[in-house]
């Protein structure tokens, strides 16, 4: 591996894995070949922690680079029209063969502009001078303390602007100085550090970080005390409906565990004030939509209320919630939440600094337009995978008997209209099976694997627990977890006619019971889906506890859809026909009681029933997940207490 290469991977590497040095994997490096002719350069979309020989970086022709910067056909033409040349030129300088949907970074050519190891990061103990409006006279004083050499850059919009300015900084640093300025800090953004060797860049920022933290005394301590699971999940559910009354948007919501920022900063008097400015950074604003809100009360209305305005002015609903006595909860994406509780945490800590420092430094509205507008900003979102996915995005829903057939069937569906679906079951290893599954087809989905015996009040109580403390909310449940113990009425053994009674009947109730509490205090409707049988609709021999308890379920779901109405909460069923793929009710054995019970061979059965249904044709597992995402999505909105019969036309509904 070539030396530069080696260097850029080991200052990325060391830099990334020191929290005090990186947020959420923030921050770019490069460094230049000896002949000087090429740099690597850390791509777009992978950490500096998680750059490797084989990824994480680009190899860049420099005259290509910086000839993006002396064209002056470039300097005339239109903003977003440049910043669009700007990827395409440095994507042309690339000379390698990574895959091209790697980026090198948008910062290229101001790399290119600097000494041969170039290390660019946001550290929070920089942020708290470039995000203070006295952060400037406050760092002049360290750093001339320090004989340091640097150089402030106010601050100019991101890509081409900002490489233009510093080229011209730098130029006259050196004239004035005779020698290059080593360190620029960037206002309301970070810092990058230039050197001529891995060590000497290493050394520069670890000193430029020792040296703010001079500068910072300690915050004051706020309360410890924690608060309670049924205040977290009260908040959570509140925050959830109000994003949802305010935007029409499904999003789980993530509660933090307190911090040493979060709880000083609540406890601050002037808290509201301090995040009643708009965000302090790019990160703040793309990753977290702006500065979080601050809520001294959780009441839904009033948030939404809040929310709206901030739509009104044309700004973006925010991801982060600061609650008093509560704490950091974010309703975003699971897949961007961390990253947003990080960028949020630090910008609390960084504000309450800013406080010190003759107040806090936000981005105009104008800079904020022009970064919301900024195309290489939304394809870094691109890359955390922020993305609506399907016709129930984001919807969390549960299924019971995920482990086996119909149930694993319809949690594939499920995910694959892009709910968020938490998999049920009682048999551990299966359900897991069905999670891998998911994620190998569907990598971007969310999954979560939850043990759960429907017929047990406590297995079923602890299962929501632990979908609330995921995600937050609960929109869908869907009842598929059953049995059918197949026996001629005079042969039929009381325990089994119990056993179905209870997965199929108080199974159902107790998972719809649950669900339909949360969902009443959640306040944004939902829906429960009983999966019943055809032998609901018309019985079949062999079959009493079976045809019962399908029976069972259509009546109760009746029953709740009149209940639960008026609080948006649709109950439908889908008596599905006869499907063998993946069942287990359908082994080999049930599958000798059919052949009996129609004299034919168990090879024949399953053409016998295919034969039985008007279209002739064998219904698969997507059939009934089709049905059910159908009636759950908004499509069916008028459709409560029905019965759709996915069957092929067997069983024609009176
Ligand atoms: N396969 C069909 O032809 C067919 C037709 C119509 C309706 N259905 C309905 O579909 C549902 C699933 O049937 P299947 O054929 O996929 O069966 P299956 O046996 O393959 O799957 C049932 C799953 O439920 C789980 N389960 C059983 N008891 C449980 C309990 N107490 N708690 C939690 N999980 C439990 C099992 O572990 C299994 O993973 C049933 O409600 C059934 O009535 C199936
Ligand atoms: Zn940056």
């Amino acid at each position: 591996m070539e030396r530069a290469l080696t260097d850029l991977i080991r200052i990325s590497n060391v830099t990334g894995k020191d929290p005090a040095l990186v947020l959420g994997g923030g921050g770019n490096t490069s460094v230049k070949t000896a002949d000087g002719e090429y740099m690597y350069i850390k791509a777009s979309g992978t950490a500096l922690k998680d750059m490797d020989e084989k990824r994480g970086w680009r190899h860049l022709r420099i005259d290509g680079v910086l000839s993006i910067l002396s064209d002056k056909s470039m300097a005339k033409m239109d903003t977003m029209r440049r910043e669009t040349e700007v990827v395409n030129r440095l994507l042309a300088a690339c000379c390698d063969d990574v895959a091209t949907d790697a980026r090198p970074s948008v910062e290229a050519h101001l790399h290119a502009l600097l000494d041969t190891h170039v290390i660019h990061l946001h550290p929070l103990v920089v942020a708290a001078y470039v995000s203070a409006k006295n952060g400037r006279a406050e760092l002049e004083k360290l750093m001339a303390k320090e004989k340091m050499s640097w150089l402030w850059v106010p601050y100019t919009d991101p890509g081409y602007m900002l490489a233009k300015k510093i080229a011209r900084l730098v130029a006259d640093y050196e004239k004035q100085h005779g020698h290059k300025a080593g360190v620029l800090i960037l206002e309301k953004h970070g810092v990058f550090v230039t050197a001529s060797s891995a060590d000497a860049a290493l050394r520069l920022v670890r000193k430029v970080v020792s040296i703010c933290e001079s500068g910072l005394k300690p915050l004051k301590a706020g309360q410890t005390e924690l608060p309670s699971a049924a205040s977290i999940t009260q908040t959570k559910l509140t925050i959830r409906k109000a994003v949802f009354d305010a935007t029409g948007k499904y999003l789980p919501v993530s509660y933090f565990a307190t911090t040493e920022s979060v709880t000083a900063f609540t406890a601050h008097s002037q808290a509201a004030r301090l995040l009643a400015t708009p965000a302090l950074n790019p990160d703040e604003l793309v990753y977290a939509n702006g500065s979080a809100l601050w809520v001294e009360t959780p009441k839904a209305d009033a948030i939404a209320r809040k929310l709206r305005t901030l739509a009104q002015r044309g700004q973006k609903v925010p991801a982060a919630f600061v609650v008093k006595g509560r704490g950091l909860f974010v309703a975003a994406e699971k897949s961007v939440a961390s990253l947003i509780a990080d960028i949020t945490d630090a910008s609390l800590k960084v504000r309450l600094y800013a406080a010190r420092f003759g107040g806090v430094l936000a981005l105009t509205k104008r800079e904020q337009d022009f970064i919301n507008n900024w195309e290489s900003e939304a394809f870094r979102k691109k890359l955390v995978g922020a993305t609506e996915r399907g016709e129930l995005s984001n919807r969390i829903a549960v299924v019971t008997g995920a482990g086996s057939g119909l149930g694993r069937s319809i949690a594939i569906g499920l995910a694959r209209a892009g709910a968020m679906v938490a998999l049920t079951d009682i048999d551990e290893t299966a359900v897991s099976e069905t999670a891998q599954r998911i994620a190998q087809e569907q990598p971007q989905s969310q999954t979560m694997v939850v043990p759960c015996n429907v017929t047990s009040e406590s297995s079923v109580a602890k299962a929501y627990e632990a979908v609330l403390a995921h995600w937050g909310g609960l929109d869908v449940l869907v009842n598929a977890a059953g049995v059918a113990p197949p026996y001629a009425l005079v042969d039929m053994p009381v325990d089994k006619w119990r056993l179905a009674l209870e997965v199929n009947l108080t199974g159902y109730f107790l998972m719809a019971r649950e669900a339909a509490r949360l969902m009443i205090q959640q306040g944004i409707g939902g829906n429960i889906i009983n999966l019943s049988s055809k032998s609901g609709l018309e019985a079949s021999k062999n079959n009493t506890a079976y045809n019962a308890t399908k029976a069972g379920e259509l009546h109760m779901a009746r029953g709740w859809a009149l209940e639960l109405g008026a609080q948006g909460i649709r109950v439908n069923c889908a008596a599905s026909g006869n499907v063998f793929e993946g069942s287990k009710i359908w082994s080999p054995e049930y599958i000798k009681v059919c052949a009996r019970k129609y004299g034919i061979k168990p090879e024949e059965v399953i053409p016998y029933y295919v034969n039985k249904t008007a279209l002739r044709r064998e219904i698969k597992g997507q059939d009934i997940a089709d049905a059910i995402v159908f009636l759950c999505s908004d499509k069916a909105r008028t459709i409560t207490g029905q019965v759709l019969v996915p069957d092929g036309g067997q069983v024609m509904v009176r």
